[in-house]
């Protein structure tokens, strides 16, 4: 069984975060969705929150949601990929922009683990351009970002943002 591990900030989780998940699983048996505390952002969502954001989308993948596990994880993503004996990686690729920087991280991933394996799948035409930062952007100039992300994630960054105002 092929177990792979999808990490990031998800701060919220976009629909193109879950463009990638779909296709994930197309690839491996097992998916993890490990949300990161160490990131170098600064999320606007708790660690618990953007995982309980990120569950709440896996009911949509209907009968493959049982292939699919949200975890938090604090500390290095290759000690992570260890605790949960994989080696398999999962990164999705927006556009040039993201390259130099899915390279590093890869390169750095395996140099701390040399069995570290990254797989990149390339976004979908229709959610290449979407990003967390700007879609929080839009979301805190009172903007419509109902094609970006689900109706439960629109609401708690409505939330969020009406808290801060
Ligand atoms: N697929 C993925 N991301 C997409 C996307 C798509 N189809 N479409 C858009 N995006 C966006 C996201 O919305 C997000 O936008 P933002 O930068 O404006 O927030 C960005 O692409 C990617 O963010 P995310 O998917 O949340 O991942 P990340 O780059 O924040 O994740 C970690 C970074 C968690 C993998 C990395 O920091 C890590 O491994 N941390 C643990 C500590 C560690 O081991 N560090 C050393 C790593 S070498």
């Amino acid at each position: 069984m092929r177990t792979g591990i999808y990490p990031g900030t998800f701060d919220p989780i976009t629909v193109g975060h879950m463009d990638i998940i779909r296709r994930a699983l197309k690839v491996v048996d097992k998916l993890i969705i490990a949300v990161a505390l160490d990131t170098g952002k600064e999320p606007i969502f708790a660690l618990e929150e953007r995982a309980e954001l990120v569950r709440a989308e896996v009911a949509a993948f209907g009968a493959d949601a049982g292939r699919i596990e949200v975890k938090t994880f604090t500390g290095l993503l290759v000690d992570f990929a260890q605790e949960n004996s994989t080696s398999l990686l999962i990164r999705g690729l927006r556009a040039i922009s993201d390259f130099e920087y899915e390279f590093q991280m890869a390169c750095m991933n395996s140099r701390l683990d040399p069995a570290m394996e990254t797989v990149f799948l390339t976004a979908s035409e229709n959610t290449h351009f979407i990003s967390s930062r700007i879609v929080k952007q839009i979301a805190r100039l009172g903007g419509d970002i109902s094609s970006f992300v689900s109706p439960n994630v629109a609401a708690h960054l409505k939330a969020h943002f009406a808290g801060v105002h």
